[in-house]
């Protein structure tokens, strides 16, 4: 079996990937309305939120969901990426809102001090940015930023894709408006469903729409449909759903979310730490690191693509590399979903014979 160390698709366990095996039902059924119902309460408690969803889809429509339903051309929307998904992020928010983007450095993360000036400047409706930029392995400090633009008026986007529940986060305490994860990152299912979690600010921007410019991300169908009898407005992947609960029940077996911050955030020191001693650089700068993901520079793009290969055919261990300006020397090992550490120390163990 491969070591898979990817920042996701992580590895599911067999007891949710089994999940997904059972008889077919009707989404027409009140069988389905109370699985949908389980999965909608149990996330609004998971984010604090004041509405979530699933959505059949990845990760991405889920971003693309929360942009098109809060924001119009109209709006002015001051995007900080520092890395390939916030470029994403701030593509997508180009598509429907008018982005003014502050790009900042690889490896790099964003503050409060560093993005202030811009947020004061921006007269923008909202901002939009990545908790857990996933490309470098950098996290930005949501809390702080997102508390200070909700104080100047402003609505707040975050891709939580590849945060939660590995990184603290409730979206009341930080003034989160929209928020999104994926469920092939820490929640460890089946790739497929984004999940999405909502303040009540932002259920009444987008109910107050006359017009969303889409039908199936339309929101005022998914609230109508499960204040109706709890079920999705379309066909949703009801098997990937049943893997989805039973994540869920694995993540409360676990110690619920706090538990996950805890053990995301153990390994991800331990990683860094074992990397460190044998004399790597990290790629997100101190203080930012990423709960998730780690990433680490070689010491030539040689090296990082002999780790790389080594680890998979020799080891059968499976890393990525990083993106933008680490792609070629930068690697990541992801400590996410229901990761063991036996694994991630089997990958340390792998490389520090490798460079040897
Ligand atoms: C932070 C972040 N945003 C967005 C995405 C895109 O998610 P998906 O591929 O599920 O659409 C990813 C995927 O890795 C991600 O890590």
């Amino acid at each position: 079996m491969v070591n898979l160390l990817a920042p996701g698709p992580v590895p599911v366990l067999k007891e949710i990937s089994e999940a997904q095996t059972r008889e077919m039902i009707t989404h027409r059924s009140e069988e389905f309305s109370v699985l949908y119902k389980d999965l909608v309460m149990r996330l609004r408690k998971y984010f604090n939120a004041h509405e979530a969803y699933v959505i059949t889809g990845s990760g991405a429509l889920g971003l693309e969901t929360l942009v098109l339903n809060l924001l119009t051309k109209e709006d002015k929307v001051v995007c900080f990426p520092n890395g390939e998904f916030g470029d994403h992020q701030a593509t997508t928010v180009g598509v429907y809102a008018n982005a003014i983007v502050h790009r900042g450095e690889d490896g790099k993360g964003w503050n409060l001090e560093r993005v202030k000036s811009q947020i004061d400047q921006s007269n923008a409706r909202a901002i939009a940015i990545v908790y857990n930029e996933t490309s470098m392995g950098v996290k930005n400090q949501i809390k702080d930023i997102c508390k200070y633009a909700k104080s100047k008026g402003m609505l707040t986007i975050v891709d939580g894709i590849s945060a939660w529940p590995g990184t603290e986060f409730d979206m009341k305490e930080y003034h989160v408006d929209a928020f999104v994860t994926g469920s092939q990152k820490g929640i460890a299912a089946p790739p497929g469903m984004a999940l999405i979690g909502l303040s009540q600010e932002a259920v009444e921007v987008f109910s107050k729409r006359t017009t969303i410019p889409s039908y199936y991300c339309d929101l005022r169908r998914h609230k109508k449909r499960f204040e109706k009898d709890c079920q999705t407005p379309n066909t949703p992947a009801v098997s990937l759903f049943w893997a989805l609960q039973k994540a869920f029940d694995v993540l409360d077996q676990k110690g619920g979310v706090s538990g996950a911050v805890k053990r995301h955030h153990e390994a991800s020191e331990h990683t860094r730490s074992r990397l460190a001693k044998m004399g790597f650089e990290m790629i997100a700068e101190k203080g930012f690191e990423s709960n998730t993901v780690t990433g680490f520079v070689a010491k030539s793009e040689e090296q990082a693509k002999t780790i790389k290969s080594r680890l998979s055919k020799e080891f059968g261990i499976k890393i990525v590399g990083a993106r933008g300006k680490f792609e070629k020397t930068g690697l990541r090992i992801a400590h996410m979903g229901n990761f063991e550490l036996k694994n991630i120390d089997a990958a340390l163990d792998a490389i520090e014979k490798i460079i040897k």
